[in-house]
Formats: structure tokens, sequence, C-alpha cells
């Protein structure tokens, strides 16, 4: 009996390697059933469209494009079912209820691949898994030959759980040429998210021409050229400093952006983000302020305070003036041109983090307030976000804006991006709002991914692993529909140029995907971890470097008595742990982790490192003592 149940299990194991074998697709399809054949390619593939579509044609040549590093030679034809080993596309005649826009049923038989999807953003995706069961890597013979390509044979069903899966990039804090841009569209397309949030505005620099308003540009797009660490340390610009750093994008390049991202299934959301976060439009047009002070753009300069109950104070106003009827009419313009510009239904007013220090010692603030029966900053913004939503629901576009609108009052219409954690989605879910969910604690990408001794450490950590766990609808709402999805965000204090923008978006963002994407009972993390090591190795193959912290050890610290003890955490049961604690190295000469150990007294750094079949994997830790016991909670 004993030996029936272990033979069982080693069958079992054996199945499910095979299955994951066979499946890497991220984010996890909705349904997968393996056929247990294979596709066999040689070196062409004809595309045959049954519906002729603009759209699918656009989205068929970046298919191409993605393809090219294959070398396969493609031939496209229109309307003719009847070639075999090649990929069939068509559009559904009577649509698929349950795969709504975005969803795609793709069969893979040993005679070619058909997909079909009921709209053209279904085909896209489909194109985008089909792209997944490609190999990294064209493989060849001994004699120097290609080898044919192999796809397993399978039938897959698949539609998203949301309809709002975004990414955030602040372009504000560092700029982001439109190059950056287009590649950075490429790879979360590639993960079936849909949503581009780009965060134009905020203290460190304006990035969108306003006709209007020329010089949000000419003054707002530039500051003091500063480097190193964001805040504190950079020193606050001179008034004899001309403004050389920096960049914004015309109106045409936002319009190429745009095409560019709705051929890859995005959608856009502009983000003009006021009151607060204004320093750059002030320093274009100080007169919108309360103090009408001259000021600059701020290169990263220590510009608040912030305490440890997260509250904060600004050093210089950054704040537009609510009770000026001229800062109205100045949005009013603002996000007219905005509207014209974005085909997508939502603008991103911002509305986080407002100070309202300035509008407290401001005489006519304070008389407007009166006035208006006004009670406190909180409700005097909420006065101004009721005003923005009339703005821009008056050019025919939803507001949204960070859980910050709650305060004081919700405006109505308006859809909330809960980024505090979850409770401003659940409150304003309750008050019948929709909701995007975007908690720090979960999808905010600036944070550190692992150790600080070789990553930049900023104020909070977020492991691929919590990443995973992020789930969008919490327990206490009551109408799930209304939360619209979430969103990972990028922000640039840190993060200057776009190789490490790809850094701490993945593998996080893939995580993100699956959460947004997949069902969540088809969510499984160890399932998770050996796909996205296959994923490593595609990014590998297109020398896009993404951050695989996951291998390296996980050092936790903690007191037992009067020992310092160290307890070293690893994901993956083939990997080995190897550390020493005597200032020695190589490291493969110390001890193989088992359990936790001492750290001894003394002048002395732990070293570890990871590895697999006998090699290193991933980089060297090395802590000194004293880091270890700054580390203790
Ligand atoms: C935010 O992180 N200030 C929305």
């Amino acid at each position: 009996m004993k030996i029936i149940v272990k033979l069982l299990t080693i069958l079992f194991l054996f199945l499910s390697q095979i299955s994951l074998a066979q499946n890497n697709i991220i984010p996890v399809p909705v349904s997968y059933e393996s056929a247990g054949g294979e596709l066999i390619l040689y070196k062409d593939l004809s595309i045959n469209l049954l519906s002729e579509n603009d759209t699918l044609s656009r989205q068929l040549d970046v298919f191409k494009k993605d393809l090219s590093y294959l070398d396969i030679v493609f031939s496209t034809q229109t309307i003719d079912s009847t070639s075999t080993n090649g990929l069939i596309i068509g559009l559904n005649e009577t649509p698929d209820e349950e795969l709504g826009i975005e969803g795609y049923q793709l069969v893979v038989e040993e005679g070619g691949m058909v997909l079909m999807a009921n709209a053209s953003a279904g085909v896209f995706n489909g194109l985008q898994t089909i792209k997944q069961l490609f190999p990294v890597k064209r493989t060849l013979s001994a004699e120097g030959e290609q080898e044919p390509i192999r796809i397993e044979t399978c039938i897959i069903k698949d539609y998203p759980r949301f309809g709002w899966r975004g990414l955030m990039l602040d372009v504000s804090r560092h700029f982001f040429s439109v190059e950056d841009v287009k590649a950075y569209l490429d790879q979360m397309a590639a993960y079936k998210l849909n949503v581009f949030h780009w965060h134009l505005t905020d203290d460190e620099g304006w990035r969108i021409e306003i006709k209007t308003f020329p010089k949000l540009t000419e003054v707002g797009a530039w500051r003091a050229e500063r480097h190193g660490k964001f805040g504190a340390f950079r020193a606050t610009p001179k008034t004899s400093e001309k403004s050389t750093y920096g960049g914004f994008y015309t109106q045409e390049q936002v319009k190429e952006v745009i095409a560019y991202a709705s051929e890859r299934n995005i959608t856009i959301v502009p983000e003009i983000d006021v009151p607060g976060h204004s320093m750059a439009l002030l320093a274009a047009y100080p007169q919108l302020s309360t103090k009408k002070e001259f000021k600059m753009v701020n290169p990263g300069a220590k510009i608040a305070e912030w305490y440890d109950d997260d509250t904060f104070k600004m050093l210089i106003e950054n704040t537009l003036n609510p009770a000026d009827e001229g800062v109205y009419a100045f949005l009013d313009m603002i996000f007219g041109e905005i509207a014209d510009l974005f085909p997508g239904e939502y603008i991103h007013m911002g509305g986080d983090e407002c100070y309202h220090g300035f509008w407290e010692q401001d005489e006519k603030v304070q008389a407007f307030m009166a006035k208006n029966g006004i009670k406190d900053g909180h409700e005097m913004q909420s006065y101004f976000v009721k005003r923005v939503e009339k703005i821009i629901s008056s050019k025919g576009k939803k507001m949204i804006g960070w859980d910050e609108i709650l305060d004081g009052g919700l405006a109505e219409g308006a859809t909330v991006m809960s980024w505090r954690g979850v409770k401003g989605g659940i409150e304003a879910a309750a008050l019948g709002h929709e909701v995007v969910m975007t908690p720090k604690q979960f999808v905010y990408l600036d944070y550190t991914q692992g150790d600080y001794s070789v990553e930049n450490k900023i104020y909070a950590d977020l492991s691929l692993k919590k990443a995973y766990s992020f789930e969008p609808v919490p327990d206490f709402v009551l109408d799930p529909e209304l939360i619209l999805g979430g969103q990972g965000n990028l922000w640039t204090e840190e993060v200057p140029n776009l190789p490490f923008a790809f850094y701490m978006t993945y593998p996080r963002a893939m995580a993100l995907s699956e959460s947004l994407w997949s069902p969540k009972e088809n969510k499984n993390w160890e399932n998770f971890l050996s796909r996205t090591e296959v994923h490593f190795k595609k990014f590998d193959a297109r020398g896009v470097s993404v951050a695989k912290t996951i291998y390296e050890p996980e050092i936790r610290v903690y007191m037992e008595g009067r020992k310092l003890m160290c307890e070293l955490k690893n994901p993956f049961t083939d990997i080995e742990m190897y550390y020493t604690i005597d200032n020695t190295y190589p490291i493969e000469l110390g001890k193989k982790y088992t359990e936790p150990f001492e750290i001894p007294a003394g002048d002395l750094s732990l070293r570890a490192q990871s590895f697999r079949d006998g090699q290193a994997i991933e980089r060297l830790l090395q802590v000194h003592r004293t880091d270890l016991e700054k580390r203790l909670k």
C-alpha cells in the first residue's frame, strides 16, 4: 500500500512538472488544457486574418516585430482559412459572452493555431500569450542549422478579472524620453497590463506642453541639475543658477505615444497633480499661489519636513490658491487641452499630499472659507476638488484622484485611487464610488525589493512575494463591481533612467498582472515563481535587466538572550545558501545554511550567497555586524 502511495505521489509530481513545463504564461490563464502534442514550426509562419480590421493589422505588425528575434518569415493573408501550419486569427461573429472585450480563445494544434476573440483587444491579449509560448531563443543543431520551433498543443480560454490593470510612471522626478516611454509600454503590454497612468506634473517638473500657457514648459520643465539622494542631500537652487535639467513632451509627441499605446491595447490616464505638488507650475506662474513668491522648480532638495505620524509641513509653498477664481480659469484651460489630447475616459487630478498651512496663514483664503462656511483645510481642499471635478466632467471626462480627495467630502462622480492602503478604497466604494486599488504596501514599485547591502535603500520595502499577495478586493467591500482594478506605481525620485525603471518594475509588475488578470483561485506562489524563472530568461535574451533578488538570501536578525542571531531564507527548494561570519571569502568555503546561527561579536561582516547546482546565483550579500544590529526591530 505504502509503495502504491509513493508511486502515485511520484507520478503526480512528474505530471505536475510536465504541466508546469508546458504553461509558463504570466498572467496565468483562466483555463489551459494541454493536448499533449507538438506544433512544429520551421522557417515560415503564415498568418490568416479572417476579419479585415485596421487595428488587428497594426497589432499584428507589433506581434511580428516582437517575434523578429526568432528569425521567422511571416506571410499575412486575409480571409483564407484553408492554410495549415499557420496562425488563423478571427473575430467571433456571435460574441462569446464569457470572453468579454479583452478575452480570447487559443487552440494550438499540430496543424496550426487558431486565435478567436470578440474584439481586437482580445486578439491583442491572445497574441501576447502566443508570444510567451515561443521559445526564448532559436536553438541551433550541431551543424549550426536552426532547429524548428516546438510549441505544446493546448486549448486556452482566457479573460481578465479586472478592466483596469495599470502601471504608473512618474516622469516628473526624472524625465523619460518618448522612446523610453514607448519601451515601458512595450513591456507592460506583454503582461496584458492595459492602463498607463502618466504622472506628468509634480514639484520637480512639468512635462507636457500646454499651448495656452507656454511658460509651464519653458520654465516648469527645467530645474537646476542635482544628483545624489533625493531630499535632504541635494542643495537648494540659487536664484542665479541656470535651470538646464529636465525635458517635456510636445503635444505632437503625446499624440504619438497615445497612438503607440493604443496599438498595444493600452489606455493612457494623464495626471495633472493639483492643488499640492505644484511647485513646477508655480515656478512658471507664481501668481497662482497665496504668497505669489518667486520660486524655482525643485531639483529634489529638501522642501518638506515629515513627521512620525505621516503628517508633514511644506517649507516652500507648492499649493495652488483655492480661493482664487483665476486658478479655476487656468485649470479649465489646462484640462481642456488635456481632454482634447487624450481619448481615454479618465483624467487624474492628483489631490495627494496637499499641505494646508499656507491656506491657513492667508487672510484671503480665510475670508473665503468664512464666507462659504468652509471650516478647515480638508473642506477647503474638498471645495477645490469639487470645482476641478466640474471642470473635468464639463470636458466629457471622468475625474480620478488619490484617496485624499475623500477628505472633507468626496466630489460627485469621482473615482478614487486608494494608495495609503485599502481604507480609502473601502470608504469610497461604501459611498458608491468607483475605485482603483494601489495600496502602497503591495504595489509601490519604488520600494526596495532586496537586501539593503546590494539595493538602493528607500523608506520602505516590497518583496516579490508580498507584491504577489496583492488582492484588489478587500473583504469589506460590499459591491466588488466598484473596484475597477489596480495598479503598480513607479515613483522616480530615485530612478533616473529606463534600465533602472525596468529593474524596479519587473518582476513585481508580473506579480501584479497576475493579481489583476487571473482568477484568484488560479494564483499559486510556487507555480508563479517557477514561471517567473522562465521569464527571467526571456528578459535576459532581450538584454533587459530585471531584479532577481528572489534568488538571494533573505536576512532576518533577532536577539536570543544576549546573542545576535541570524536567519536566512529563500523560497526555492533547489537553492543552497552559504555564509561566512569571519570576514573570509570565498563564500563556498564557508558554511551551508541549515538553521539560524549566531553572529559573533567583533569587527565582522556576514557574507551570504545562494548557489544552485554548485554555481553562485545572484549577488553576494555583505552586511557588517553593526548594520545587522541596526536591523533589529
Ligand atoms: C502618492 O504616493 N503621493 C500618491
